[in-house]
Formats: C-alpha cells, structure tokens, sequence
C-alpha cells in the first residue's frame, strides 16, 4: 500500500534542490507527497541554521508535529539540512518524538533510514560527511518536476569561512561538480522545454578552482549560452572577491545572461569586512560595481547585509548606509547579526544594544524602502521580455513571469503562452510585483 509523506523545507536553494531529491528518493519506495501533516505517515522538516530565528522557526514547526505523534505512534517524524547537521544526536535526544536525523551528506540515505525506522521501529541518525569522490557522485541532479525555470548544482559547500557564518560547518568543503555533467543535465532540461537556467552554489564564483572540472566558471557559462533552448541563464550565489574581469565582461558579451547580480556586500566599513573574513574592501567591492555597470549599464545589482555585527560602531554603519545610497541596489535582503556557535565571531565581544542594531537596521530598511520604489518605478510605461511561467494566483486569465532583472510580472494572457517570451508592456509598479500588459508574443 502507498504510504504518504509531508515535507517542509527551510533556507536556501540548496534545501531546495535536496527537497526535490527527496521527494525522487522517497517517490521510489512508494511514498506519495501530501500538503497537509495529518494526512501523512512521514513528517520531514528540511532545515536551515543561518540565523537563529531559522532555527526557531524549524523548532516551532517540529514542535506541531508533537501532538501528531501522541495521536498515532506509527507515525515516523524526521529532520533534515542544516540544524540536524548541526545538532546530530543532541535532538535524538531533545525531542523524544523525534525518529530519524540525516545531514546534509546523507540525503541519499533517506529511504534506507525511513524503512528501517518503519519496519523496525529504531530511531536513527546519519550526519557524517562524505569524502569526495562519494560527493561527486551523488551530487543532488534533476527530479524531473515540471517547470520552465530550473535550478542546476554545479557546487556546494564552502570554504570561505566567513566568520558570521555556520554554512561552511554544516555544509562542508567546497567541491565542483564536473562541466560535462552540468552541461548533459542542462541538455537534457532544454530537451524537456526548460527555458531558463540557474546554476547554483554556495560560492559559484570559485566553481573549478579546488576541483578538476574540466573548465572553469566563465567557460562554463560560455558553454551553457550554447545550449540550444535555453534562452536565460541565471548565476548564484556570488563572492565578491571571488569576481574576475572575465566574469564582468559575460555581462556584456553573453546575450542569454540576465543582467541582474546578487553580490551580497555585507557591510560598507572596511573594519568590519575585515573582522567577517570577506576577503575584499569597500573600494574593491565599489570597483566590481563600476565595472559591471561599464560593461552593461542598465544591470540591477542585489545584496545582502548584515546590521550590528560585533564591534559594528555608528559611523561603520554610516558607511553602509553610504554604500546602499551609492550603490542603489534593486532588491536588498538585510538581517540582524545572529551569533551561530561554533564560528569565530561568535567569540567577538559585542557590547552595541539590541535596540541601537534595531534602530539602524529600521533606518537601512526605509532608505532602502524608497530606492526600490523609484528603481522599479523607471519600467512604468518600458516593454520587456518576459519569461511566462504560468498562470498566476490573481485570478482567472491572469499569467506571470519574470523579466531579466527577476522581477515577477503579472498580466493577462492564454495559458498557452507559459513557457514562451513574450513582450509586456509595464503599468504598474508594486512592492514587489510589476503588473503588465500583453504587447505580442516574441517567441
Ligand atoms: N547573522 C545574520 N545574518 C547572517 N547571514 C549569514 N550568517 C548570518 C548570521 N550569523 C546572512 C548573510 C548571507 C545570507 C544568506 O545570510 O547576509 O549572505
Ligand atoms: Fe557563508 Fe561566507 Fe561561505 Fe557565503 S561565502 S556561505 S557567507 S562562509
């Protein structure tokens, strides 16, 4: 009998990628995915640790699971990703419902674990990482879900150690997955109507430098502009330090890539770049900006800051604030500094106020507020090329897609255009939303 199986994933692309192997994994013995947990005989929670309000969250979510349990004892309960990496054993122990633990190595392992918990009724836990040639063998590939946007591993791992950051301790080495796989699974994905490609990784600017993978990053992205079908390609997450004049000059010469960067900054004060780990200066990082925009001067640049890290005084944050207004990036992702144990920050006496952090993270986020506005407000009354994706929750008759700088758009259209280019005229601008209307189909 088919048994089902409920699964909420946290965090990153990563999570994301593994969430779909497990659903392949736990599809091949016979555990159909339900969106609702009392519906299921398997609860998984595929979890994050960046931050503690992640963790939180992940807790909170595990904790609704409990009174499932009390219901029917058969019930098998499991936790994923970054958290259980992290903790291993210690929340076999914390939570008593709690029956199986798989880390971020041991994904692959899911449906033994499940099956031995189910006939056997143990509870079990893998967290070991694996050496590499077992990684590159299994790196997470295409589930084969239906979409016209497709997100492609091509590294994981990192080996920056940043000092905020937990990523490097649950995720492991930075390891490349070899060129030719990349570009057959892309092929593949073009052959089955995949239109837009994004690679990803924790770091994929250092794609092929720790690995033998035939050719590096830029090469790659040469090869995958080649790809006949795809018609957009997408690249994250970036390391500024990491960004060479070759990469810039993509932008400006491979006609399938999106002019759009996610190049998470940080932080505009030296001192604090330097007590991070980033590896670059606030005038390295303002060099990289002005040479993407001299190549392609109409790219839209995103990032992601961290407010009230240690020792963060009122005048480094004045230089990100400086930087933010320097800079206007279209989409800015902004966290407060949450200590993560185990890294070297967590170490750093840090003697600024809750409150100050919260004061100057608010100040960031109104300036931030209005520099959206008005960059998203410029493609009032502009036609762009959209990428349809499908129909859109709006209502009936209502499609979206996105335009190259990842803007959602929604307008009205024929179900038939999902999957293709189409030109769309902008009329409204939203907070995160463009609203448009059809011009003619480009392709
Ligand atoms: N505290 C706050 N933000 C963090 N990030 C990573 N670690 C921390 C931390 N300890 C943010 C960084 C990173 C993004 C994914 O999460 O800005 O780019
Ligand atoms: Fe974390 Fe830095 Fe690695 Fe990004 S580059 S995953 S912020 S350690």
């Amino acid at each position: 009998m088919n048994k089902s199986f409920y699964l909420e994933t946290f965090g990153c692309q990563m999570n994301v990628v593994d969430s779909e192997k497990i659903v392949a994994l736990l599809g091949e013995i016979d555990y159909q995915q339900v969106d609702q947990p009392e519906q299921a005989d398997l609860l998984l929670l595929n979890t994050c640790a960046v931050r503690d309000k992640a963790v939180r969250k992940a807790y909170g979510h595990l904790g609704r699971f409990k009174p499932l349990k009390d219901r029917n004892p058969q019930l098998i309960v499991g936790m994923g990703g970054c958290i259980a990496q992290q903790e291993g054993e210690q929340l076999l122990e914390q939570f008593p419902y709690l029956d199986l633990v798989f880390g971020t190595h041991n994904v692959h392992r899911l449906p033994e674990m499940v099956q031995q918990v189910a006939e056997n009724r143990v509870r079990c836990k893998e967290t070991e990482f694996l050496d590499r040639e077992t990684r590159l063998q299994l790196f997470p590939t295409r589930t084969g879900q239906e979409a016209f946007t497709r997100f492609v591993t091509i590294m994981q791992g990192c080996d920056n150690y940043c000092s905020y950051c937990v990523v490097p301790y649950v995720r492991g080495r930075e390891i490349s997955r070899p060129s030719h796989e990349i570009l057959d699974e892309i092929h593949e994905l073009a052959g089955q109507g995949v239109r837009e490609i994004t690679l990803i990784g924790q770091n994929v600017n250092s794609y092929g430098t720790k690995d033998d993978t035939e050719v590096g990053f830029v090469e790659l992205l040469e090869q995958v502009n080649a790809v006949e079908g795809i018609d957009r390609i997408r690249f994250t997450t970036s390391h500024p330090k990491d960004i060479s004049p070759e990469l810039i000059d993509c932008f400006g010469r491979l006609e399938k890539l999106c002019r759009h960067l996610h190049l998470p900054v940080q932080s505009g004060a030296d001192t604090i770049l330097r007590a991070m780990n980033r590896g670059y200066t606030r005038e390295h990082y303002l060099g990289l900006i002005d040479r993407l925009r001299a190549v392609c001067p109409d790219i839209r640049l995103t990032s992601d800051i961290i407010v009230g890290f240690p020792g963060e005084t009122e005048a480094d944050f004045a230089e990100t604030f400086s930087l933010l207004e320097h800079v206007r990036y279209s989409e800015l992702y902004t966290f407060i500094y949450s200590p993560r144990r185990g890294t070297a920050a967590a170490d750093i006496a840090d003697d600024t106020l809750t409150a100050a952090k919260k004061a100057r993270f608010d100040r960031m986020l109104l300036l931030q507020q209005d520099i959206c506005q008005q960059v998203w407000e410029q493609d009032v009354g502009t036609v762009q090329e959209i990428l349809v994706e499908g129909t859109s929750k709006l209502g009936e008759g209502q499609l979206f897609g996105r335009n190259t700088w990842n803007r959602i758009v929604n307008f009205s259209g024929d179900e038939s255009l999902a999957g293709t280019l189409v030109s769309v005229k902008i009329t409204r601008s939203f907070r995160n939303s463009h609203l448009g209307e059809l011009v003619q189909s480009a392709s």
